[in-house]
């Protein structure tokens, strides 16, 4: 049997804070409007994908965590195409967000490290709809990302549904495209070129909460926030106002679950405040998961003003992390071996 070759790459998860809601195109994965995210560091989530050629191999085969899918999924066979084609020409170098789009829209955001923004393009063959660094990880390194993992339910209605439903019938998605968001690109460009916390912020709140107006707004509605995340914009809110400035930012995805923006010397005082209102299980697993977070004591006064009812349980445990590089090739984590069969079961 010919010796396979085999490249083993990871990828990092990116949130945004401009959100990609709607396509123009389904094939080809061209989206309405133009989004910007934070990658996230790999050191706290990562995805690992293992790659194995041999003229041997009898036919091309797709484990995804440890379980066999099928190959020949149109967004998989999209990509493939498109990889075998760039092989041919370049070798694989190139404009890999291009193909990454085509896998899923938010994904093309993940091919760079820092802040990302994802240019919706103008062409009908999306050519130009390319993902692009607006800053790399290293330019805000005060900047922290706390993920409040509420639940572990899967999501109710999909994004690539959910999407396609609100481009049918919300007509604020619509406006949101055309009138809203090609300012607030300029707007959160210019705030994290000058690392301007509560511009970031503001911008980030402001478009999670339209991006959620926009699924309400779908019909029938979609609801991804559940109490557990509307109190969390409560604390939020709350918080920012006790100090008089916006110290915290949250975002909300396709899901209940919230991500926190903040700035480093925040950090230790907003989770203690999360941990009040929020109590985990006493001997449940660690609630702090990622960088270390320091403790310290709430005044009175603080948890007076935020004032919320205690859920307890009411988020599973936090991600504390930053934002991160790109794809990384690396050497030692293959996931198939020289069979190009799966080495273990995730
Ligand atoms: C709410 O990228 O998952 O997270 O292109 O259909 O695969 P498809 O959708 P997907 O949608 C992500 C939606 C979002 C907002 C965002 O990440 O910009």
């Amino acid at each position: 049997m010919e010796k396979p070759n085999v490249v083993t790459c990871t990828a990092p998860v990116n949130i945004a804070v401009i959100k990609y809601w709607g396509k123009r195109n389904e094939e080809l994965i061209l989206p309405i409007n133009s989004s910007l995210s934070v990658t996230l560091h790999q050191d706290q989530l990562k995805t690992t994908t293992t790659v194995a050629t041999s003229r041997s191999f009898q036919e091309d085969r797709i484990w995804l965590n440890g379980k066999e899918e099928d190959i020949t999924h149109p967004r998989l066979q999209s990509c493939l195409r498109e990889i075998y084609t760039l092989a041919r020409v370049f070798g694989v170098e190139g404009e890999l967000s291009g193909i990454a789009r085509q896998g899923s829209g938010s994904a093309c955001r993940s091919m760079y490290g820092g802040f990302v923004q994802w240019i919706m393009g103008q062409k009908d063959d999306g050519k130009d709809s390319l993902a692009q660094q607006v800053e790399p990880e290293t330019h805000w390194p005060e900047l922290r990302i706390l993920v409040l993992v509420v639940s572990a339910e899967r999501k109710p209605v999909g994004s690539t549904s959910g999407m396609q439903t609100s481009v049918q019938t919300s007509c604020l998605l619509k406006h949101r495209a055309e009138s809203v968001v090609p300012g607030r690109m300029r707007e959160m460009i210019e705030a994290v070129r000058r690392k301007d916390f509560a511009a970031f912020a503001e911008l980030t709140m402001k478009d999670s909460n339209q991006f959620h107006a926009t699924c309400l707004d779908t019909y029938p509605p979609i609801f991804y926030l559940n109490r557990v995340s509307q109190q969390v914009i409560s604390l939020v809110h709350r918080y920012n106002k006790h100090y008089g400035e916006t110290r915290v930012a949250y975002t909300f995805d396709a899901g209940p679950n919230a991500v926190i923006f903040t700035l480093q010397q925040h950090v230790p005082e907003f989770v203690q405040v999360v941990r009040h209102f929020f109590p985990p299980e006493t001997n449940g697993g660690q609630f702090i998961r990622g960088l270390p977070v320091s403790s310290v004591a709430l005044s009175e006064e603080l948890k007076q003003t935020i004032g919320l009812e205690s859920t307890p349980k009411g988020i599973s445990y936090i991600i504390s992390t930053k934002a991160g590089p790109g794809p990384c090739v690396v050497e030692d984590q293959h996931l198939l071996g020289s069979d190009g069969l799966p080495k273990k079961t995730v």
